[in-house]
């Protein structure tokens, strides 16, 4: 596709071409991301971040991201401190909001709402996550790591082998990531759910229609051997209708070291699209895995902001301008230490 002014609502829009146009514009945000060289190349333009349901990093990191370009960042952070709660309609708040803005990245809890919105925007959407839909930028942050973590194991995303684990039924970020794997070759996907929590069967159609082998195991044990990447997703609570049908759910599939050491293979990359759910009845995805080198979850978190850095470029059209525009960093020393 041409990247340029248009909305990024669903994967489905990218053919494999695309998504590795994208990876290779991401490396070359790398230095501006790691602050080895500065770039104003997007200075004067206005993001504007609308996030109608809770967010710590899709938002943040679009909003470093931009920054990092040299634009400027405004945002609504919930429903209550927007017109919303006035009754305002999303067609009018996107007619209104881009006007202010040149690219706008939203995030809404109702599947189809950020699409319904850009209908009547005037500048670029980008879908930060709708409902339990899809979360486009998310999976390709996903895939941009698994193929990093697999070269670094002398392997490629073509004859991956990934084993999905948790809420497929309501997680977006899974339902986004299978989409994007119908683009590669020759892939095994394990679904690890209980059969309530399940991934649509529409989306397994996609799988199968391309050839990919599927199988589901209900026992963690099982599903969790063999493959090169476990995606470990948390139990949305937020979209069941009730706490306790989720409360159910939770705690159910636990990975942590001694499940690791036992069943899977050796260098088995570890992900989880974040937030991580930590509390006493939940954590599936143990801290005691903080030290295991394969734990790419943090890696993952990273690479969101080249990822989004590389879609703003493409989508307002400064790819080749970045150079231009930019400068090593004289003024501060960057005293992070980066993975
Ligand atoms: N992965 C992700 O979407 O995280 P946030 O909900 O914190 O944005």
């Amino acid at each position: 596709m041409n990247f340029v002014g248009e909305h990024i609502l669903s994967v489905a829009q990218l053919n494999r071409a695309d998504v590795e146009e994208i990876f290779a514009v991401a490396d070359k945000m790398t230095p501006f991301a790691h602050r080895e060289r500065i770039t104003r190349v997007l200075d004067g333009a206005v993001l504007c971040n609308l996030f109608f349901e809770a967010s710590t990093r899709t938002r943040l990191s679009f909003g470093t991201a931009f920054n990092l370009l040299g634009g400027s960042v405004r945002e609504t952070t919930d429903v209550g401190s927007s017109s919303i709660v006035k009754g305002e309609s999303l067609k009018d708040i996107a007619r209104v909001v881009s006007g202010y803005s040149d690219v706008i990245v939203m995030r809404h809890s109702i599947d189809g709402a950020v699409a319904e919105f850009a209908e009547s925007s005037r500048s670029p959407v980008l879908n930060g996550g709708d409902g339990s839909n899809e979360h486009p930028t998310q999976a390709l942050l996903d895939l941009y790591t698994i193929q990093k973590e697999l070269n670094a194991r002398k392997k490629d995303l073509d004859g991956l082998r990934i084993a999905m684990i948790g809420d497929l039924k309501y997680g977006r970020t899974v339902h986004s990531l299978i989409k994007l794997l119908t683009l590669f070759r020759n892939i095994r996907v394990h679904l690890v759910a209980p059969p309530d929590l399940n991934m649509p069967e529409t989306m397994i159609a996609e799988l199968h229609r391309v050839g990919h082998e599927v199988q589901h195991f209900e026992q963690l044990e099982q599903g969790v051997q063999a493959v090169d990447v476990l995606y470990v997703t948390r139990i949305q609570e937020e979209r069941f209708s009730f706490d306790a049908e989720a409360s159910e759910y939770k705690g159910l599939f636990r990975i942590n070291q001694a499940v690791y050491s036992q069943h899977c293979q050796p260098d088995t990359v570890i992900m989880h699209p974040l937030p991580r759910d930590s509390r006493e009845d939940a954590q599936e995805l143990s801290v005691d895995l903080d030290s295991n080198p394969n734990l790419a979850v943090f890696r993952q978190s990273d690479n969101g902001l080249i990822v989004r850095m590389a879609l703003f470029a493409l989508i307002l059209d400064v790819v080749n301008k970045v150079e231009d525009h930019s400068t090593p960093v004289g003024w501060f020393t960057d005293v992070r230490k980066w993975d």
